[in-house]
């Protein structure tokens, strides 16, 4: 938990700093009339805030299907309602054309290739509503292996497996590192 909250703020240090950098530059430079952009450190932010909080709902589900903690299907459930929430449309609209300034690590691909990004972040939306409804499906752990399977119903794991593999083929592609 700890490591998850020096990111976090290490995230806010580095926005804070180029934030008011882009402020302070904007100011000397740019009339008036001119600010729209500003408000693109804004988006590079907010996006950097919603994938930690992916970040830390996938470890928080990792830990309870294969760590120390609990497994508790309502809270994998809020976890993933929270990602599909900020996925698809939602993503996508924190991503306009060439927002590439620092501390971004989006890469340029992204708007190179807008319909495969598009499609990934459906895919986010469309895996985390398959696993929130997977933890429903399986109020405890153990019903996972004796419950008899509907054909077509995947368990919570593979749900979070195919999440997983999402969070990983987007930023392959269109993050840098
Ligand atoms: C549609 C593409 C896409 C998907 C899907 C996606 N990400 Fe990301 N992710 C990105 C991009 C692009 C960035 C870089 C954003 C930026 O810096 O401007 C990023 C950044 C991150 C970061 C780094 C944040 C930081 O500033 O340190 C983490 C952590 C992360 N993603 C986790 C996740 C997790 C976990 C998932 C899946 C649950 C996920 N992402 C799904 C595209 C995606």
């Amino acid at each position: 938990m700890s490591a998850d909250g020096d990111r976090k703020n290490a995230l806010f240090i580095r926005c804070g700093i180029w934030g008011f950098a882009g402020v302070a530059l904007a100011a000397v430079f740019l009339p008036t009339g001119l600010k729209a952009h500003s408000g693109a450190h804004g988006v590079v932010m907010d996006r950097m805030e919603i994938m930690i909080s992916h970040d830390e709902a996938r470890a928080a589900i990792e830990n309870m299907l294969f760590g120390d903690a609990d497994y508790d299907a309502q809270r994998i459930q809020a976890y993933a309602k929270a990602i599909a929430d900020q996925s698809g449309d939602a993503l996508t609209k924190l991503f306009p054309e060439d927002s590439l300034h620092q501390p971004s690590l989006a890469l340029p691909a992204i708007w190179q290739d807008w319909e495969a990004f598009k499609a990934l972040a459906q895919e986010l939306k469309r895996n985390a509503e398959t696993l929130e409804e997977a933890a429903a499906r399986y109020p405890a752990k153990s019903s996972q292996d004796t419950q008899p399977q509907v054909t077509g119903d995947i368990t919570v794991e593979q749900a979070f497996e195919a999440l997983g593999d999402t969070c990983n083929s987007c930023h392959l592609k269109f993050r840098q590192r």
